[in-house]
């Protein structure tokens, strides 16, 4: 297995502008109460109180995607990885309005989380959008890469489904020889629609409506833990 630390240098913003009086609050009542534990082994009954399916989200931006899946599986338990503190409030305002009560959160590099989980844990991933890093040379720092895929797929259970989505089309060409080339996943494609349309059960986020607002083609790619 290639090292996953080749991207361990986390790119990308951490804080926008100051958060509002009332973000600042519900962080500070809510991300206490949902973070994931900072060190130690991780597993369902440590996170949610019982053994239930884990799913996890790389990135989850505002939150949006997220929220949508948690509330159509309240019974699973959902881990979402995004470092970017206002796109946590994103997150932290659906789970207040929604109610939801399956989501963890860990602010910060989800390959962290994913070293802590037990081997073919995970149920389900989600890597929507991803920062495309078009420059070749900063190719290494995308998440799509051969070390974390790898840690990914070990975690994974077998049969488990690994969901990718991009509008970008250097990344999205990057996928598909990542993908392509790693015998663990088989991808879940027979005819262009399954890849140009967007499943139901699969929430429009942030960067994809943007994407559409531009005119851009979106993809969509599920891949099947084998
Ligand atoms: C282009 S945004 C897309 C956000 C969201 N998925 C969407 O589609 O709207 C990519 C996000 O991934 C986050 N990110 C980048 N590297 C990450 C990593 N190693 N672990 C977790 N999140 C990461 C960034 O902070 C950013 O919010």
């Amino acid at each position: 297995m290639s090292d996953p630390t080749t991207i361990r240098r986390l790119y990308g913003r951490r804080q926008g502008h100051p958060l509002r009086a009332g973000q600042a609050a519900l962080t500070e009542r809510l991300l206490p109460l949902l973070s994931v534990p900072g060190d130690g082994p991780l597993d369902a009954p440590r996170l949610f109180g019982d053994d239930r399916p884990l799913e996890l989200e790389i990135g989850f931006g505002r939150g949006e995607h997220l929220a949508g899946q948690a509330a159509m599986r309240p019974d699973h338990g959902f881990i979402g990885c995004e470092p970017f503190l206002d796109g946590v409030v994103g997150l932290l305002l659906h789970v207040e309005a929604e109610g939801l009560e399956n989501i963890r959160i860990h602010r910060d590099d989800a390959l962290g989380v994913l070293e802590r989980l037990p081997d073919a844990s995970l149920s389900r991933a989600y890597l929507l959008h991803p920062d495309p890093w078009p420059k070749a040379r900063h190719a290494k720092r995308r998440f799509m890469n051969k070390g974390p895929i790898d840690l990914l797929a070990a975690k994974l259970k077998p049969g488990a489904e690994f969901r990718f989505g991009t509008d970008h089309p250097v990344y999205c060409r990057w996928a598909m020889m990542v993908m392509g080339s790693n015998p663990a996943f088989d991808w879940l494609a027979s005819a262009p629609d399954d890849f140009l349309v967007r499943p139901d059960d699969w929430p429009e986020t942030r960067y994809e409506a943007k994407a559409r607002a531009h005119g851009h083609e979106v993809w969509y790619f599920r891949y099947i833990r084998k």
